[in-house]
């Protein structure tokens, strides 16, 4: 089951090459911010350019039950009418959240310091997922967390109805646990820090500081320590959202697979917390250029050139580099099997608790496939086959986790044989035009009954 209704089997084929240019949706990370702000922020807020995948919907729905005024103008098109911070009403219905952990833990760190009381719940992947990173830090504003075992959803959050700033230094390199604090920390009178040892994605931290509100960031001994000052009033904003740098990835690492490839990935966002792959599968060997580099709306953004890359060995990944790729190493380690060589990925602990333990989901699906995988707990290491070296021929299991679902289609584009997934439906959470944009590129996607 995809958690949003019934199952889609999909088969990918060996593809021809792939040609064209790829647009792919607005960043997920960016568009649930520019929700989630312009609900705090006093007046109207214009968005262009939102990803309308499920989990940003939800985090839309989700803004319409805490009192702001939500409204989708056309594609892409939105206006928020905030609230402004500290003004959020009570929810009078549990908040489904779907799949998404972007989603229900920034709103929970929103919610945090505001004398309210909302329910949580999400997709069966989402309740597997671990909340206390969230609970423990809200904990030390005011607010209260009453979940399943293991801090898992549902779960109630009482807001503070007193809330106190707070220093935080996060345990785990996360941009969602930097958000909620950061999120708690604005209704909090004072000065509310957060200590990040590994530089994360500086979404909110930007855009907070777009909207109004003093942010100020430095880089310590310590790590990188962001200071918040509390009870600002935001402005609301003209926010143009930049295409996904993690959705870019499935096309640019299709078409280094793919023989005879040659796509064009326009606009893509390159914050360097978010670049990591694209830097990486340089190092491999891929011919992918940024073309025409400028910056919009205070982000770097460039075009990306990528050509069939034959050449590619296998390298080490840094693991410091983590972060700014945490969620493109499932098809990193797919372009990895194609390569000649062992491609190694320390570091990378957080891949076994995203939508689902993305380690053990691709090491089991790519030897199903013909590929070897060395796993640790924090490590995982693909052995290439060289470029068409991959029979392919086995079937993966999406595990409601759409980056190893459109992972595993990319994988048949280029294996011998073709590959099967058991669920394609959790792809709209974030890329609903996955299909029809690689189909037109040249992809052989198929919905096969399994
Ligand atoms: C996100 C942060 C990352 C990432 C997720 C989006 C965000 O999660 O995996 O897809 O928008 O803040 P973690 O903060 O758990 O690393």
């Amino acid at each position: 089951m995809s958690g949003h209704g019934e199952a889609i089997p999909m088969t990918s084929r060996r593809a021809a090459p792939l040609k064209g240019e790829a647009l792919v949706p607005g960043d997920k990370s960016i568009s649930h911010r520019a929700l989630i702000f312009g609900a705090l922020a006093v007046g109207e807020t214009c968005i262009s350019g939102l990803l309308e995948g499920e989990d940003v919907l939800a985090t839309a729905e989700a803004m319409r039950a805490f009192g702001a005024d939500v409204e989708r103008i056309g594609d892409g098109e939105w206006r928020v009418r905030g609230v402004g911070v500290g003004g959020f009403a009570e929810p009078e219905d549990v908040i489904d959240c779907g799949n998404s952990g972007t989603g229900v833990r920034l709103i929970m760190g929103a919610m945090a310091t505001s004398p309210i009381t909302a329910t949580f719940t999400g997709d069966a992947s989402l309740r597997s997922r671990p909340m206390a990173r969230i609970t423990d830090p809200i904990a030390l504003f005011g607010a209260r967390a009453v979940g399943r075992a293991g801090g898992r959803l549902p779960m109630t959050i009482v807001g503070a109805s007193e809330p106190v700033p707070v220093r935080y230094a996060t345990p785990v390199p996360s941009a969602q646990v930097k958000s909620a604090v950061l999120l708690a920390g604005l209704n909090a009178p004072g000065e509310t820090v957060v200590i990040e040892k590994e530089a994360t994605r500086d979404h909110t931290e930007r855009m907070l500081a777009g909207f109004g509100a003093e942010v100020r960031v430095e880089e310590t001994e310590e790590g990188r320590v962001i200071t918040l000052t509390g009870q600002p009033e935001l402005q609301p904003q003209i926010i143009a959202v930049p295409r996904d740098p993690s959705s870019a990835a499935f096309p640019v690492c299709a078409a280094l697979i793919v023989e005879g490839s040659d796509v064009l990935v326009p606009n893509i966002g390159l914050n360097p917390t978010r670049a990591g792959l694209f830097f990486t599968l340089q190092e491999m060997g891929a011919d992918l250029t940024f073309e025409n580099p400028r910056e919009e709306g205070g982000e770097p953004v460039a075009d990306l050139r990528v050509r069939y890359s034959p050449g590619m060995k296998g390298i080490v990944v840094p693991p410091e580099r983590a972060p700014s790729m945490i969620d493109e190493y499932p098809v990193l380690s797919v372009v990895a099997a194609f390569a000649r060589g062992k491609t190694e990925m320390p570091g990378v602990k957080e891949l076994r608790v995203k939508e689902s333990d993305r380690i053990d989901a691709m090491a089991r699906g790519l030897e199903a496939n013909g590929v070897s995988v060395e796993e640790r707990d924090d490590y995982m290491a693909v052995h290439g086959m060289g470029p068409g070296g991959v029979p392919g021929g086995g079937a993966a299991q999406a595990r409601l986790d759409h980056r190893i679902a459109m992972s595993f289609l990319i994988l048949g584009m280029a294996a011998q044989k073709a590959v099967r997934i058991d669920d394609g439906g959790p792809i709209a959470t974030s890329f609903p035009a996955f299909e029809p944009l690689m189909s037109a590129l040249g992809a052989r996607i198929e919905r096969a009954n399994r």
